[in-house]
């Protein structure tokens, strides 16, 4: 058996799971001890915050300061939450998620098209998260295709480029609504915040990630423990789920309502806000049942964008906790690395 460190990736993991063949994983997707005690806590499942954006968008100024308050809490205690009333009509939701099928149906020979590209690139296609240094394989195909500033789409399938260009559009608005939020709960003036982070230019990437079903699912990993990138990310998953965040020492399985918009903060926003929200950790667990496909909207800082802590939260009792550095030398550095905890936001820790 070859060590971890020499082992080839497939194409993609879907073709090893629609190949059949495959009856235990090969040993390079072992990250898991299957015998460890559980670290997940059923319990605070239903402690998950919900917000209400329709309140927020269209509330009386008394509901909304609420709501903004509520939004505030759970970016401060969980870096998490649910969004629902968030306007995005269920049909381009549901014809993103044919789409994005669609285009893992593809050929292999058709998809290759975009794989083992920089990772700038606009358009990517791969398995695992960073095939050239991880060290275990993690149970995913993945293609991520950046929408804004700039629109990129690939050609096939039919139809992609249209859901693709709705679906963009419709999850900024939503972004750009709960920072305005978050903004607001932080007393921070929101025209400052949107020029400080060149929001109309700002980074956008549709991330659509596969998990088809494993054989041996308490082993491997679809997505290891991770903080995002970006300043928030918006996710909307195929009805299966698989996402857990972590709360305290405890990570919760989350299991979304219908109609719902999972939202985690990004590393953006705890250099931005200074450690006030912080990033949060998530992972993807994978089943041995059915194929999971989660669609991650990445809303970031413009790429030139040099992201520091905000003035307004830096103060003689809690002095600048993060070095500024430029948004693409950040995301450069996450993507070429291997992805675990919050490593990439460390190097900036003061
Ligand atoms: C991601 C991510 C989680 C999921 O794409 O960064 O964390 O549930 N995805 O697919
Ligand atoms: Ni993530």
């Amino acid at each position: 058996m070859a060590t971890a460190r020499f082992f080839s990736l497939p194409d993609s993991i879907k073709q090893l799971s629609d190949s059949g063949a495959l009856s235990s994983d090969p040993t390079h997707y072992a990250c898991r001890d299957p015998d460890a005690p559980s670290d997940v806590d059923p319990t605070l499942e239903g402690q998950i915050p919900t917000i209400d954006l329709s309140v927020l968008t269209q509330g009386d100024p008394a509901r909304r300061s609420q709501m903004v308050r509520q939004l505030g809490r759970a970016c401060e205690e969980w870096g998490f939450f649910v969004v629902v009333n968030h306007g995005v009509p269920e049909t381009v939701r549901e014809a993103m998620l044919a789409a994005a099928q669609g285009f893992f149906d593809l050929e292999e020979e058709e998809k290759a098209e975009h794989s083992g590209k920089h990772v700038m690139d606009p358009i990517r296609y791969g398995t695992s998260f960073n095939s050239k240094v991880d060290d275990v394989g993690y149970w995913r195909d993945y293609f991520k295709i950046v929408v804004h500033p700039a629109f990129h789409s690939p050609a096939k399938p039919l139809g992609f480029r249209e859901a693709l260009g709705q679906y963009a559009a419709c999850t900024r608005v939503v972004g750009m609504e709960l920072l305005r939020g978050m903004w607001e709960s932080l007393e921070l003036d929101e025209d400052y915040m949107n020029n400080a982070l060149d929001l109309d230019a700002c980074f956008q990437v549709c991330a659509v990630n596969l998990y088809p079903p494993c054989p041996q699912p308490e082993l491997a990993m679809g997505l290891p423990p991770h903080s995002d990138h970006s300043l928030l990310t918006l996710l909307h998953q195929n009805g299966v789920d698989g996402l857990q965040v972590k709360h305290g020492s405890k990570w919760v399985h989350v299991k979304p309502p219908p109609n719902s918009f999972l939202v985690n903060t990004g590393d953006q926003m705890e250099i931005v806000t200074n450690g006030r929200y912080k990033s949060v950790l998530h992972r993807a667990v994978i089943n041995g049942r059915s194929t999971r496909m989660s669609i991650a909207t990445v809303v970031a800082p413009s790429l030139d964008t040099v992201v520091e802590p905000v003035a307004q939260l830096v103060s003689p009792e809690r002095p600048a906790m993060y070095r500024g550095v430029r948004y693409r030398e950040y995301l450069e550095h996450q993507q070429r690395n291997k992805l675990w905890e919050k490593s990439a936001l460390d190097h900036l820790r003061v």
